[in-house]
């Protein structure tokens, strides 16, 4: 019996703006982990992934990267594991109020300022369990279209159209792998949604560009904020005026105005049905003069330049003993709610602004989901989000907003995006190289390096930073983003299935080593590892956090079966346990390992996803040092219409290794799902790393054929067999018999 959420001696308040419970840790679990307790969650915040004592907010707010600050998400959920038995449990608390969360080494307390007590507890047993019940309570992460998962260049600051061309350019005349090109507010006449600039950004001339980049298989994708600029003669405000789908002043009646960048503004309230056929007609026709693949909602906690609104007269009379959301008796986070956005006696349909801020961005990427499907033919939306609450990652891509060009932001982005993971937004990046100020050739290339393993691959700056597209920096830098970019492409559909997996059962794309490891690896240390990372259960990450240096250190989980290096091929290390150093030249890849029992698929890497989609599959098999075997899967669909899961229409390829006598060792794949069928790739080479030889010489048969393509590296014990050819849509059998 174990007790997951105990209230006991926690007072219980229940008030009409205070709420407040916790839990005590269990003493006996705590003294068995050696008095450490470890607690995740409670985002969005920039910190380590593992909590410390103190007392955390949660208000979505536009906070750039401050560290442990609230920022723009709220994700009231948490995880505590166990690292002695690697047991874990959660819990979500369903409340939208500003809340604090107080964390000693004895216990967790909640205070909301509203709603009710609606908390679900997770019981695991291990932290993917506790994942899978949160995201199956919230809906589990959405399946991206294919393309999102290739390069993206963004800036704030591209002055002109043919600024961004001249990008563009450069990117194919160095060949670096290129799948989008996004325009920040820039490219807007004022500021204004839905215009561009008539000058800098003839509409006439975006449209051709975009033309030009969807029909080389690229994409454009634009910002929209949801500030209105409040002026008569602009469409957007006019037509919502009419309509009367803005959110309005305490009196229920005037809409309230706050400033953002086209200066003063009105707000569409996504709340109200209403709201949602004015901004899908808003996006619809924008559409219609240009065909962006996706849309990136910024700005959405709401965020304004003047707090609660801009009218120089505002001062809040406190009202005693009355509800009062302007002066609520406990501030959250000690600072204004108001900050940076609008009163909170601001109405909406479903409520006032006290109880509906956090939920803004959910209700605003909500409205704009729909109309992307409907006006792309059905192809599944691709929403980039910067607010976030409950539900989102169902339906929407996120980025971590606001970080600095330095190794701080770097390395808070690993546990930001492991967090996202746990919250169920899966597609999650943090903008590469940095936004705000310089960044340097050496902190770039490391972000590369690493973030070419984000599930979003993004790099994006500020008006106000240097360029850092990957060509400012001169040739061998170029070479080398080619070499990493290449590596993700190769990866591709790795991380597509990825997705796949955790679109139907939940889960991370990415994760931290303590979920995969925790059962096998009892060390404490583990639990507290956010300087790596698993792509799945089967690539760890060990990147380069540091100015200065050539070598990183990594700790290597408990792993039965071993580890070998990804590239190379190397046994690593039996079992684990160890911490370990790995060579990490300046432009070389970020040291990478594969575990043991696991089969990776690459696709030959094109510049482009769509031509990456299209090429050979080859498989590195990381047999386990025992029983030698290894399993992975496959998935193919056409990578971008609405629901292919939900409609079935989509091809599964389970692949297994297997030792089945001391010198005998088969490779079968076998089809779960064939209903996609169109342009499937071959299956042209696998390599078997630590392969059990029993001797050099080795006859093959490949679906009863004798076969000779094999390459035998025995000292490396790396076998390789090439020119395949195999049917991936057809079960496959390979026998390879060493004398
Ligand atoms: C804030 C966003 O976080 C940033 O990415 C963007 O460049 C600026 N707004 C300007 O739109």
């Amino acid at each position: 019996m174990e007790c997951i959420f105990n209230t006991t001696n926690i007072p219980l308040i229940f008030e009409d703006q205070f709420i407040s419970f916790g839990t005590s840790f269990d003493k006996t679990q705590k003294s068995k982990d050696q008095g450490q307790v470890n607690i995740y969650g409670f985002g969005e915040r920039a910190r380590p992934l593992r909590y410390t004592p103190g007392t955390y907010t949660m208000w979505n707010l536009d906070n750039l990267n401050t560290p442990n600050e609230n920022l723009y998400g709220t994700h009231p959920f948490y995880m505590q594991y166990y690292s002695n038995s690697g047991r874990a449990h959660g819990a979500f608390l369903f409340n939208s109020n500003a809340m604090d969360v107080t964390i000693t080494d004895d216990n967790l307390i909640w205070k909301t300022i509203g709603g009710v007590i609606d908390l679900y507890v997770f019981t695991g047993p291990t932290p993917e369990d506790v994942t899978k019940q949160y995201h199956e309570l919230i809906g589990t992460p959405y399946m991206p279209p294919f393309w999102t998962l290739g390069w993206h260049q963004c800036r704030y600051g591209y002055k002109s159209i043919d600024e961004v061309k001249t990008v563009y350019t450069k990117y194919t005349q160095y060949g670096i792998p290129l799948d989008t090109m996004w325009n920040d507010i820039d490219y807007m006449d004022g500021y204004r949604d839905f215009t561009t600039d008539p000058i800098r950004y003839p509409k006439a001339e975006v449209r051709q560009f975009v033309e030009n980049l969807k029909a080389k298989n690229q994409h454009y994708v634009v910002i929209i904020d949801p500030g209105i600029k409040f002026e008569q003669g602009y469409k957007p405000y006019d037509i919502g005026k009419q309509l009367n789908v803005f959110i309005k002043k305490s009196d229920g009646v005037t809409d309230i105005v706050n400033t953002v960048w086209p200066g003063y503004c009105v707000f569409p309230d996504f709340t109200n049905p209403k709201a949602i056929p004015y901004w899908e007609n808003l996006v619809a026709q924008f559409y219609s003069e240009i065909p962006v693949s996706g849309l990136w909602l910024d700005m959405n906690e709401v965020s304004c330049f003047c707090n609660g609104t801009c009218t120089p007269t505002k001062k809040y009379q406190k009202v005693n003993n009355k509800f009062d959301p302007n002066n609520p008796p406990y501030v959250p986070g000690g600072r204004q709610l108001d900050m940076k956005t609008l009163s909170m006696d601001a109405v909406q349909h479903i409520s006032i602004n006290y109880n509906t801020h956090s939920l803004y961005g959910l209700y605003e990427v909500n409205a704009t989901v729909s109309v992307l499907q409907k006006v792309t033919g059905n192809k599944r939306p691709f929403i980039l989000t910067r607010s976030s609450y409950p539900g989102l990652g169902a339906i929407s891509a996120k980025w971590l907003g606001d970080n600095e060009a330095t190794w701080e932001s770097m390395r808070n982005s690993i546990s930001g995006m492991l967090a996202m993971q746990m919250y169920g937004v899966a597609l999650i990046g943090a903008d590469i190289c940095g936004f705000i100020g310089n960044t340097t050739y050496e902190l770039c290339a490391r972000w590369t390096q690493m973030g070419s393993y984000y599930p979003f691959t993004r790099n994006h700056n500020d008006i106000k930073a240097n360029d850092q597209e990957p060509y400012v920096f001169g040739q061998e830098f170029v070479d080398m983003t080619k070499r990493v970019l290449a590596n993700r492409y190769s990866l591709l559909n790795f991380y597509y299935t990825q997705f796949y997996d955790v679109h139907v059962n939940g889960g991370g794309v990415v994760q931290p080593l303590f979920y995969v490891f925790g059962h096998a690896d009892s060390n404490p240390l583990l639990a507290t590892i956010d300087t790596q990372f698993m792509v799945g259960k089967s690539l760890m990450i060990i990147p380069v956090l540091e100015a200065g240096v050539k070598s990183v250190k990594g700790y290597i989980p408990k792993h039965k079966p071993g580890w070998f290096d990804y590239f190379s091929g190397e046994l690593i290390s039996a079992t684990g346990g160890e911490t370990m150093e790995f060579d990490a030249p300046l432009l070389g890849y970020t040291p990478t390992l594969i575990a043991a029992a696991k089969i990776v698929q690459k696709q030959i890497p094109s510049l482009t996803t769509f031509d990456t989609r299209r090429n050979p599959f080859q498989l590195t098999i990381a047999l386990c040092q025992h029983e030698f075997h290894a399993n992975g899967q496959i998935y193919l669909d056409d990578g971008e219409t609405a629901e292919t899961i939900e409609r079935g229409v989509y091809s599964l390829v389970d692949i297994q290794a297997k030792r089945i006598s001391q010198n005998v060792l088969t490779l079968v794949t076998k089809v779960v799902k064939d209903e996609y069928q169109t342009n499937i790739p071959k299956l042209d080479q696998v390599t078997f790393y630590g392969y059990p030889l029993t001797s050099e010489v080795c006859t093959v048969t490949v679906n009863g054929n004798a076969y000779h393509r094999i390459t035998i590296e025995a000292k490396k014990r790396i076998v390789t067999m090439r020119g395949l050819g195999l049917h991936l849509l057809e079960s496959n059998l390979i026998v390879i018999t060493c004398q």
